[in-house]
Parts: structure tokens; sequence; C-alpha cells
């Protein structure tokens, strides 16, 4: 089974953009890791980035019909993007929010998500532990653990 990790905007540059914040890792090499620990879990995971919300929009519609669950950091269309929330609530498999940074502790504008409400959770602040995380979330929702989360 495929999961799709879902990156938005700017989040492209990572390695490089305010790494006080987000981290040394580039994109590539969390994406190795999560590939690796998707691998061990017995996932697929296969990656998308896209810098605009069609892009993002257009990839959740597909993963519907490819994926078994979505990891998805919006990057800031999180705070702001109802076509993004509505095209999450369209697809019926779960998908994760997550955000490498802790976005209840910096600016007043980041507190609001607006794509929470039709996640089936959320996994902020934990740098790139957060795609790890909101995988053994999905491990757990599409059969593979416990039932608990
Ligand atoms: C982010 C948090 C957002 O507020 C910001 O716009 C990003 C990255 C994070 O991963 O911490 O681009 O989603």
């Amino acid at each position: 089974m495929k999961i799709l990790v879902l990156n938005g905007p700017n989040l492209n540059l990572l390695g490089e953009r305010e790494p006080s914040i987000y981290g040394a890792d580039t994109m590539k090499s969390i994406n190795d890791e999560i590939l690796e620990k998707a691998r061990c879990l017995g996932y697929e995971a296969v990656f998308y980035q896209s810098n605009s919300e069609g892009g993002i929009i257009d990839r959740l519609h597909e993963s519907r019909l490819d994926c078994g669950g979505v990891i998805l950091n919006a990057g800031a269309y999180t705070h702001y993007s109802y076509a993004i929330r509505d095209a999450i609530a369209a697809i019926k498999i779960p998908v994760v929010e997550v955000h490498l940074s802790n976005v209840n502790n910096r600016d007043e504008f980041r507190k609001t998500s607006v794509i929470a409400p039709v996640c089936r959770g959320t996994i902020a602040g934990f740098g790139k532990l957060g795609y790890i995380l909101a995988l053994y979330a999905l491990d757990n929702m599409l059969g593979g653990g416990d039932g608990q989360v």
C-alpha cells in the first residue's frame, strides 16, 4: 500500500530556509528517512511537493485512487486555504497534518489551521520526526497496529 507524503510551498527549500526554525535537513534526506521507515512498516512512501495550491489539490484528488493515506504539510496554505480543506474533505482516505515547527508558539496567524478539522490528526513541533510519527499514526488507522494511536 502506498502512503503519499505531500509537502506544500517553500518546503523544497528545507535545509537552507530558516534552519533555526525548520532544521538543517533537506527535503531529500527527510524523504529518504521516511521511505526507509515506511518500508519497514510494509508501505511504499511516494512523495510530491508543490508550491501551488492547484498542484496540492490535484495530487490529493489522485491519492484517493492510488494511496491508503496521506501525510500532509501544507505549509502556509494550512492557515487559509479553504480549497485544500475541501479537497481533503472530498477524499475518504485518512490525511494526517504535519508541521515541522510548533505553529502554536509562533506568529498569531499560524495558530489557525483551516485544514485541521478535516484531517485525522495534527502533529506539530517535532521537526522531521513529525513525518515518522504520522506514518505510525496512519499505520494504526490502516490496520497495521493495534487500533490505538
Ligand atoms: C510549516 C508551518 C507553516 O506555518 C509555514 O508556513 C511553513 C512550514 C511547518 O512545517 O512548520 O511553510 O508548515
